[in-house]
C-alpha cells in the first residue's frame, strides 16, 4: 500500500459532514428540547412558542442592562420557515460579584434551599455561592412568573429557564419594545384605566397572599392601552415573611405615588387596606 492509499480515503466512504454543533454567529440551537420538562413554560402554550428541535436562536443585541441581570433581544426561528419565528426577551442574571446591588436578605426569609451543600456555599460567599445565588434569583422568579401567569395575573409569559436565564414573552408595543410605565405620561383615561389595571393586578396577588415586593412604575411595561408587571425574583410572601407587610406597604406607597404625581390622587393607606383584606 502506497502512502497515497493510505491518506486519500475511499471516495465510497466520502460524505458531506456538517458538526452537530451551534451554527456560529452568536446563534446556538435552541435550548428549548435540551432543558427539563419542567423548566418550559405552563400549558397551553400560546402558539407564538418555537417548539421545534430545527430552531436556532440568535441574539439580536441587548435591551437593557439592569442591577443584577441583563435583559437580551433573543430570536428563536427555524431557517426558512417564517411561521416559526418569535422575538422574546432573555433576562440573564449575573453572579453577585457582577451586581451593582444586593437584595437584602429580608426578602429571602423562610425560604430554604433544599441543598446542604448549596447552602454552605451561599453561607461562605464562594464562587459557586455566588452561582448558586444567581440561579436562586433566576428559579424564584421563573416560579413566581409561572405561578401568576397560571392565575391569570398581567406578567410575560413564561417560555423558559436554563440556569441563570429565562426567555418570556417580550412584551412590546406597535412592534418594539414596551416603555417603562415611569416613561410614559398618559391622558387621564388612560391614567385611570392603568390604575384599575394595576390595582386588580395587585390584588390578584394579595389573593395569593404575595406582594410584588420591588413594585414601582419602572417594573412595569406600559403595552399600549395594558399593563404587565416585570421583575418578579422578589415577590414575597405576606403572611409568611415578617416583612411581607413592609413590602406590601412599600409597593402601595410607589403606586400611590407615580399615579399622584400624574395628576390621578391614589391614597397609599387606602389602597394597602384593600390588599390586606384581599390576602386574608
Ligand atoms: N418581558 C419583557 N418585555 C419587554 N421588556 C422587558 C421585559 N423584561 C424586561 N424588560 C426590559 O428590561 C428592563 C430590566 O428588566 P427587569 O426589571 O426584569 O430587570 P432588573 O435587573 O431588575 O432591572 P432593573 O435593575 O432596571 O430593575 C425592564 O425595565 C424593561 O425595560
Ligand atoms: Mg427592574
Amino acid at each position: 500500500m502506497s502512502t497515497d492509499d493510505r491518506t486519500t480515503p475511499d471516495p465510497r466512504f466520502a460524505f458531506d459532514f456538517h458538526a452537530y454543533d451551534d451554527p456560529g454567529d452568536g446563534s446556538r440551537f435552541s435550548t428549548w428540547l435540551q432543558v427539563e420538562p419542567l423548566c418550559r413554560g405552563p400549558e397551553p402554550r400560546p402558539d407564538w412558542v418555537v417548539t421545534s428541535q430545527a430552531a436556532v436562536d440568535t441574539e439580536l443585541g441587548i435591551l437593557k442592562t439592569g442591577k443584577e441581570a441583563d435583559v437580551f433581544l433573543l430570536e428563536r426561528a427555524v431557517p426558512d420557515d417564517p411561521g416559526q419565528s418569535v422575538v422574546m426577551a432573555a433576562k440573564r442574571y449575573r453572579d453577585e460579584q457582577h451586581r451593582s446591588f444586593h437584595r437584602s436578605a429580608a426578602y429571602t426569609e423562610g425560604r430554604r434551599t433544599r441543598r446542604s451543600r448549596d447552602a454552605r456555599a451561599l453561607a461562605k460567599g464562594t464562587a459557586h455561592g455566588r452561582a448558586v445565588a444567581a440561579g436562586a434569583w433566576a428559579g424564584a422568579e421563573w416560579e413566581a412568573m409561572k405561578r401568576f401567569w397560571d392565575a391569570g395575573l398581567p406578567v410575560p409569559y413564561p417560555v423558559q429557564i436554563d440556569g441563570t436565564e429565562i426567555l418570556m414573552e417580550l412584551v412590546t408595543d406597535d412592534g418594539v419594545p414596551a416603555p417603562r410605565l415611569a416613561q410614559t405620561r398618559p391622558e387621564p383615561d388612560l391614567l385611570v384605566c392603568y390604575l384599575d389595571q394595576l390595582r386588580a393586578a395587585m390584588s390578584g396577588l394579595a389573593r395569593l397572599g404575595v406582594a410584588h415586593g420591588d413594585l414601582s412604575a419602572y417594573n412595569v411595561l406600559a403595552a399600549g392601552d395594558r399593563l404587565v408587571v416585570i421583575d418578579l425574583p422578589q415577590a414575597v410572601d405576606v403572611v409568611a415573611n415578617p416583612a411581607g407587610m413592609d413590602f406590601l406597604m412599600r409597593d402601595c406607597r410607589n403606586v400611590a405615588a407615580w399615579f399622584t404625581a400624574r395628576g390621578l390622587p391614589v391614597d397609599e393607606g387606602e389602597l394597602f387596606a384593600d390588599l390586606v383584606a384581599a390576602a386574608f
